[in-house]
């Protein structure tokens, strides 16, 4: 079982340059809401409502005006900050506090996940979560531009970053269970030729002790990454096809939260009348009439 998560904010954003010069690529907004929107709504999809964010300092403020202490959404936000970005292992020693030896979620802040039935693979494997950590690979046509999981007999066997040449085509994705060791092992690990610690060394150390579990997520579900550019554009033509398609808002906070009952038809349409008149509040209003 895991109750916690942290989503990892912080970052430099350079292949987005010159728009992150000022502002956070979390911020930035995946067609019509900010990109943070996207990972944060899986969390609260599979039942996650402790939540622990991790922002460069100059721009914790701004999202704390978005989001709050996440009452509004039913949940509780907490912020930390990173001061350099010298890696996603950070997170589990600037959050060392709030993992409190539990077990934990990590999803970074730039990935946005979607896909039927995704929820429910995601939500049973957090339930049933003891110990060790566990990964979810996504098959892709590029795979040496990702962490890669190599596998044998259904097991994996090797764990590669960028690879030159492999045989697999699972990337690893950017969301990730771990125990309470996580934060042990963070700190004892060395910055790589990057300058950075990387994510990929705590999966080897658990992989090395047979601990580190996966989940294949197949062809029917999305993965969409939005560091660069090209692919920013490309995510929010998507969101926006599926959206006008169907109808239905994919990573709408409010909408999560009230279907869950975390927040009263009352608070969501206090949401609403603060949101103003605007598409996205008229389509919280179609959730309430
Ligand atoms: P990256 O895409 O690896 O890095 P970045 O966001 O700084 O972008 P760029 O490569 O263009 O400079 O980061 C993946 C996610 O992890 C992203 O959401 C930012 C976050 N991150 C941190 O919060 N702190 C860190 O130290 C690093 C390396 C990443």
């Amino acid at each position: 079982m895991i109750k916690k998560a942290i989503i990892m904010a912080g970052g430099s954003g350079t292949r987005l340059r010159p728009s992150t010069l000022a502002l956070n690529k979390h911020l930035i907004p995946i067609y019509d809401k900010p990109l943070i929107f996207y990972p944060l709504s899986l969390l609260m999809l599979i039942g996650i409502r402790d939540i622990l964010i991790i922002v460069n300092d100059h721009d914790k403020f701004l999202f704390e005006k978005l989001l709050g202490n996440g009452k509004k959404f039913g949940i509780k936000i907490r912020y930390k900050t990173q001061n350099k970005p010298t890696g996603i292992p950070e997170s589990f020693i600037i959050g060392e506090e709030f993992i409190d030896n539990k077990n934990v979620i990590l999803i970074l802040g730039d990935n946005i996940f979607y896909g039927q039935g995704l929820v429910e693979i995601i939500q049973k494997s957090k339930n049933s979560f003891k110990n060790g950590a566990k990964i979810f690979t996504y098959p892709v046509k590029n795979p040496n531009e990702f962490g890669v999981a190599e596998l044998k007999n259904n097991k994996i066997k090797k764990l590669v970053e960028k690879p030159k040449v492999t045989k697999s085509n699972l990337a690893i994705t950017g969301f990730y269970f771990f125990d309470k060791k996580v934060s042990s092992i963070a700190k004892n690990l060395k910055p790589s030729k990057r300058n950075e610690t990387e994510i990929i060394e705590i999966l080897k150390y658990y992989q090395k002790k047979n601990r580190l579990d996966f989940t294949k997520l197949g062809r029917g579900s999305t993965w969409l990454d939005t560091g660069t550019v090209r692919n920013n554009l490309l995510c929010s033509n998507f969101i926006q096809i599926m959206e006008d398609r169907q109808n239905y808002k994919i990573g709408c906070l409010e909408e999560i939260s009230y279907r869950k009952n975390w927040i009263s038809k009352k608070e969501l349409s206090q949401i609403i009348k603060n949101m103003g008149n605007n598409e996205y509040s008229i389509y919280l209003k179609s959730l309430i009439n």
